[in-house]
């Protein structure tokens, strides 16, 4: 019991944080038969900030899939603010990911619109009225430092601004979760600092990120808490203190 008590407070930091994203001994096996994700459990703990790394097909991304319910667990549990993502009903998907800010790898930018439209899309989709959209719209695109690009075509932009744009759109929905999957992947050194600042800026108000990378310049020093996987494991880290399972303490 006391040892319980003792890694709780080391996750959370304080009493009154409770776990945002909790993975309990998760398996993810494609169709293929192929095992993308072997025993995973982790915490993160609401407005906590985590990297996660890994080498290319080490399961970042499915590891991601699952916290969005794009992919399902074979076996295990998926909580995110304590629902069981695993076993949602497809009904019930609009309400977790309308919590969520997803930013994915490849991009999917629509080319058919401009900045404004793009960012404007997933608030069409949750039916909000036109005034409180644009004001949402433009809210989003200032944070991301895009407001003067709002008429511009997505394939003007540079790549950090393609990124931005993303980022953008990923939280225009006032989002308390937000994923983000090798945001920094294509980008220069400078532009994948601008990219952090972003994301440290929604850390300070709050938000609970997860940020898969594995661009060294980014995780060296930056005193966020890391998880690695290799090989779909995620690998004890001695330097950060909640890569050990909540489940399984005597
Ligand atoms: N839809 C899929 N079907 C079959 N195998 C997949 C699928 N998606 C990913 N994989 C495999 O799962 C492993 C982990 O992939 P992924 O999660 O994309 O890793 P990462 O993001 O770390 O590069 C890889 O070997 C990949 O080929
Ligand atoms: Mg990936």
């Amino acid at each position: 019991m006391k040892n319980h008590l003792h890694i709780d407070e080391a996750q959370h930091g304080y009493g009154v944080t409770r776990k945002m994203i909790s993975f309990n001994q998760v398996h993810k096996r494609y169709p293929s038969g192929y095992e993308a994700l072997k025993n995973v459990s982790f915490d993160i703990a609401e407005g906590e900030m985590v990297f996660l790394t890994g080498h290319s097909g080490a399961g970042k991304s499915t590891l991601l899939k699952l916290i969005a319910a794009i992919e399902r667990p074979n076996s295990g549990s998926v909580l995110v603010n304590n629902q069981n993502v695993g076993a949602l009903k497809s009904g019930a998907l609009p309400y977790l990911r309308r919590n969520l800010g997803i930013v994915f790898q490849d991009h999917k930018l629509l080319f058919d619109r401009n900045v404004f439209d793009n960012v404007l899309l997933p608030l069409q989709i949750c039916g909000f009225d036109h005034r409180e959209s644009s004001k949402r719209v433009r809210a989003a695109l200032d944070k991301v430092n895009l407001l003067k690009r709002e008429k511009a075509n997505p394939i003007a932009l540079s790549g950090g601004e393609q990124q931005r744009l993303c980022i953008a759109r990923a939280i225009v929905n006032r989002p308390s979760i937000l994923l983000a999957d090798e945001p920094t992947g294509n980008l220069d050194a400078e532009y994948a600092q601008e990219i952090m600042a972003i994301f440290k800026s929604f850390h300070q108000v709050g938000v609970t990120l997860l940020i898969s990378t594995h661009d060294e310049s980014i995780l060296q020093d930056s005193g966020v808490r890391i998880l690695t996987l290799r090989h779909g494991e995620l690998q004890h880290n001695p330097s950060s203190n909640t890569s050990a399972s909540s489940g399984q303490q005597a």
